[in-house]
């Protein structure tokens, strides 16, 4: 048993779509969830600066005390994921391979689609995931950041939103996909929007539920689950002044964030 926090970051509010995931799998742990805010929008950077801003992060949740990170930010995982896990002596858990992983398992054609951050298609990190598991899946992707910018400032419905999804699915529609990845966490915001546009033939995938359980696993196997005696605490970082985190938070995760804490990390 051991009670301490496991740490979540993200560049901002999208990272509440796993932690939505990992409360459901494993409701007695206690969380760090910690949303970079200040420097969102991690998607246009190039990827050695959000390497930077990982490690940044990764460090301050490591000074807490965490038992085990959560990378929640794809383009997050394809910059820092093998740096992060060099550098600390704990589990560290990225959201790419598990969505990868699924849409392997899901795809009929061996045609599959993934929408994510400028940043992630151009590290390819989904195409080198998804040749590790099978070799013979063509992936097609589309960089989607007005989807994120919607989404970071809680414009979750309406026609622009669904206009602007449809324009970015559209080149992989012609792809003849039969899967499709969220590839960044902030789409499982828009998930029902997305899954309108493609209709019933494409299966929309994101990797919160995958990653949750690959969280769950690691927990088991280092033996260092929390037991459930007490409340769960829940601690919400952020470097930036969103408090957007008040509103999807309670939408999202079906309970308030009473307080967010602001924090200035130094780099
Ligand atoms: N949520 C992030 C991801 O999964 C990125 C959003 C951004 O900062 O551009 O890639």
């Amino acid at each position: 048993m051991d009670n301490r926090s496991i740490g979540i970051f993200d560049s901002g509010l999208g990272g509440l779509t796993v932690l939505r995931e990992i409360i459901k799998e494993i409701p007695d742990e206690n969380i760090i969830f910690f949303g970079d805010t200040a420097r969102f929008p991690y998607g246009p950077r190039k990827l050695d600066e959000v390497k930077k801003f990982a490690l940044n992060i990764a460090d301050f949740l490591y000074r807490q005390d965490v038992k085990l990170l959560v990378i929640a930010c794809n383009t997050a995982t394809a910059s820092a994921l093998t740096d992060i896990r060099g550098n600390f002596d704990i589990p560290v858990i990225g959201v790419i391979e598990p969505g990868a992983r699924t849409a392997a398992e899901t795809t009929v054609s061996g045609r599959v689609g993934v929408i994510a951050t400028k940043g992630t298609v151009e590290s390819k990190a989904y195409d080198i995931a998804i040749k590790k598991i099978d070799g013979k899946i063509q992936l097609f992707s589309k960089a989607a950041p007005l989807l994120v910018e919607y989404v970071e400032n809680g414009i979750l419905e309406g026609s622009l939103l669904d206009k602007a999804i449809c324009s970015y699915l559209k080149p992989l529609f012609k792809e003849n996909i039969d899967v499709l990845i969220l590839g960044c966490t902030h789409f499982p915001l828009i998930e029902n929007n997305i899954k309108d546009c493609c209709g019933k033939q494409i299966r929309v995938i994101s990797s919160a539920i995958e990653t949750s359980k690959d969280i769950k696993n690691t927990l088991v196997k280092f033996d260092i689950k929390n037991e459930g005696k007490f409340k769960p605490q829940r601690i919400f970082y952020e470097t930036g002044n969103s408090s957007k985190f008040f509103s999807v938070g309670r939408m999202f995760l079906g309970e308030k964030i009473k307080e967010v804490v602001r924090i200035d990390l130094k780099i």
